[in-house]
């Protein structure tokens, strides 16, 4: 393991634009430098590189990062991987921690795993090419079905025979424990070989490694399902894993397109003929780490759907997991009773890519021409038709895509952009609010377990309902750590030589503890801890933290200025492009520490106003006279914030 030491080292050095640099065409422009975004497909650059941020930033795609998240994002690379590429670039040493024995352990056991698969699949691949049965069975049903030999043998295809426990028996022979057998699902509870009378695909993860098998039945008359699959094991997560993709990362991003199939053997087959950019979600329906996973290489996405009304019904459900990634969707109907691959394998490939070439529909417009059909004239259908097509339109992230989307479809169904935007408004709002929601009760569920595991004994709090004053606290904090990270080290006070963190955390200190959110709140204590060091603050410091929720936390805040002011949720479907007000740090340190204790005096008015009432219904007249008193002092303090606000104060409701 690389150790804390040489992480920071090496994020400190490496320079952004250099190792940007090294795959993509920079100009400068300004402070900046900027090139064609190499995430997703631009004709306009919108790529942007800050030296001096040391990051990079896409303002179409909204990829962002350091430069070791580029390489990450870029390359595919792990994280470690990522930090031995850049040591090797700028020669700097790596300095290697000894690992713990829990991290060999778990090392050891992943390990043994990835052998034992290895050995079972070059088993499957030698009953399949060296025993009689495997030649005269499996591979011949392999050639049938117009597989090469060379394609087999990369793909690690295999024949596992008829037989109760030949592998088992082999593998135990050679050393593996039962335990891992069982494990990965190779050999049954009863010792008996999982895999029988089955020809055998072996399932790759992204760096070529087995991680499980799924094995095809020969007799298709047979009451057995068609094909089975390895349970899901240490190494084996189903809903992370796309099959082909191992074979497909170059082609996906040369062609900057991911073909989306089925079935093994629509991948096989079309790789076969020369399209590699192929990958099968193997029957089930999309993730959303695997949606990511082709993220990593392309934002666009083409979807081939068998030609009946099954598939066109398909056609329409299951994407809104790749539209709400930011995905291009395009969907291509084959026609009537075939599947890619037999389809290709009728027609050959050129006639094939010509095919899937023409037919490709944007996948909204396709939907909306669908329904459109489908209602007619009929005004009921209609309205639910707009409904629904909204309802994909207000997944995509991006609103410049969206208003792209509402023009076309408006003319598709015939009716003004306006209704469209007003029931996107109406759904867009919905959706943030419903988002928002999400995120803080993620949140606070990660609260509760860092208490749990603090004191194990304690029982779990109940779940909270976020109040909507808890939501608005939310905002100020995140404004608070946002200009921390920002500008913390900025002179707030020329004459009084204090930073922007030393103003904030004077006025706040003893307001941290109750911070809702324990991500704010940290950056907060990170500031303090750097300030009572005599340490510089800097954006960087947050942007190289060792956890990684404080790096992305930065990346993400750095980039958000406009955020804050109210209404956003509300005009953000117009709001593209706003220039960041980086300068405008002080007038935004004193608003925030305004804000966070205007929010605290309306609590505690709140409270007083309880306390007010208890001493009336019990007719104290002293306590009365005292909670007026403070009624009065925090009436006077909050008119006075709210002055400097420009906010209107209103009587209270409720
Ligand atoms: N599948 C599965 N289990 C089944 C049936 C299907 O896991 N009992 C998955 C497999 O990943 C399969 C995909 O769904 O590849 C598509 O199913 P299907 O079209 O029936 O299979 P094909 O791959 O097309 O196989 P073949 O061409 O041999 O019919
Ligand atoms: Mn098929």
């Amino acid at each position: 393991m690389i150790s804390k030491k040489s992480v920071q080292e090496i994020l400190e050095t490496a320079r952004v634009e250099e190792v940007v640099g090294d795959f993509v065409n920079l100009k400068r422009r300004g402070v900046n430098l900027i090139g064609l975004c190499p995430f997703h497909n631009e004709k306009t650059p919108s790529f942007t590189v800050s030296p001096g941020k040391n990051i990079y930033k896409c303002f179409g795609c909204g990829k962002a990062g350091d430069p070791a998240k580029f390489l990450m994002e870029h390359e595919s690379y792990t994280f470690p991987e990522a930090l031995r590429y850049l040591a090797k670039k700028y020669g700097l040493e790596i300095e290697e921690e000894v690992r713990t024995e829990e991290d060999e352990e778990a090392q050891r056991v992943e390990d043994s795993l990835f052998i034992l698969n290895d050995f079972a699949k070059k088993h499957y691949a030698g009953q399949l090419f060296e025993t009689d049965t495997g030649k005269s069975v499996g591979l011949r049903y392999f050639k049938d079905r117009g597989f090469r030999e060379e394609t087999i043998r990369k793909f690690d295809l295999g024949f596992a025979p008829n037989q109760r426990d030949v592998f088992t028996q082999k593998a135990r022979d050679a050393g593996f424990e039962p335990e891992y057998l069982r494990q990965l699902g190779l050999t049954t509870e009863h010792g008996r070989d999982f895999f029988r009378d089955r020809v055998m695909f072996t399932i790759h993860n992204l760096t070529g490694k087995p991680v499980a098998f799924a094995g095809r039945i020969l007799n298709s008359t047979a009451k057995a399902p068609k094909y089975i699959n390895s349970p899901e094991s240490e190494i084996y997560h189903k809903s992370r894993i796309l099959y082909g993709a191992y074979f497909a990362q170059r082609a996906m991003r040369q062609q900057d397109e991911c073909i989306l199939v089925e079935g093994y053997t629509d991948v096989i087959s079309l790789h076969q003929g020369g399209i590699e950019n192929v990958v099968a979600s193997s029957g089930t329906s999309l993730t959303v780490e695997q949606v990511r996973l082709i993220r990593r290489f392309t934002p666009n996405i083409k979807i081939l759907y068998d030609g009946d009304e099954a598939g066109k019904k398909a056609a329409l459900r299951g994407l809104d997991i790749a539209l709400e990634q930011d995905m291009n969707v395009r969907v291509v109907l084959l026609p009537e009773k075939e599947d890619p691959d037999s389809y290709l394998q009728q027609v050959g490939a050129t006639a094939f890519q010509e095919y899937i070439e023409e037919q490709s529909k944007d996948f909204i417009l396709f939907k909306t021409q669908v329904l459109a059909t489908d209602a007619g004239a009929d005004p009921v259908r209609k309205t639910a038709l707009i409904k629904d097509i909204v309802a994909s339109i207000a997944l995509i992230p991006d609103p410049i895509k969206r208003s792209l989307y509402i023009k076309e479809c408006a003319s598709i169904v015939e009716v003004g952009e306006e209704v469209l935007i007003n029931e996107l408004n109406a759904q867009v709002r919905r959706l943030l609010g419903k988002r928002r929601q999400e995120k803080e009760r993620e949140e606070r569920a990660a609260q509760r377990q860092e208490d749990h595991e603090a004191v194990e004994t304690q029982t779990v709090e109940k779940p909270k309902v976020a109040t909507s004053s808890e939501l608005v606290r939310h905002r100020y904090e995140r404004e608070i750590a946002r200009i921390l990270i920002a500008s913390g080290g900025q002179i707030f006070d020329k004459e009084e030589q204090i930073t922007v963190a030393e103003f904030i955390l004077s006025h706040i200190e003893e307001e941290l503890a109750a911070f809702e959110s324990p991500i704010y709140r940290k950056v907060a204590e990170l500031c303090l801890d750097l300030l009572l060091d005599k340490t510089p603050l800097s954006t960087n410091y947050f942007l190289q933290h060792e956890e990684e929720s404080i790096r992305n936390l930065a990346i993400e805040l750095i980039h958000s200025p406009y955020e804050f002011s109210p209404g956003w949720e509300e005009r953000e479907i117009y709001l593209t492009t706003q220039k960041a007000p980086e300068l405008n740090y002080v007038q935004e340190s004193v608003e925030a520490v305004d804000r966070l204790k205007y929010e605290k005096i309306e609590k505690l008015m709140e409270q007083n106003q309880q306390l007010l009432q208890e001493a009336r219904s019990e007719t104290a007249p002293e306590e009365i006279l005292r909670r007026m008193k403070i009624h009065h002092k925090l009436l006077e303090q909050k008119a006075l914030l709210a002055k400097r606000l420009g906010l209107v104060v209103g009587p209270r409701k409720g």
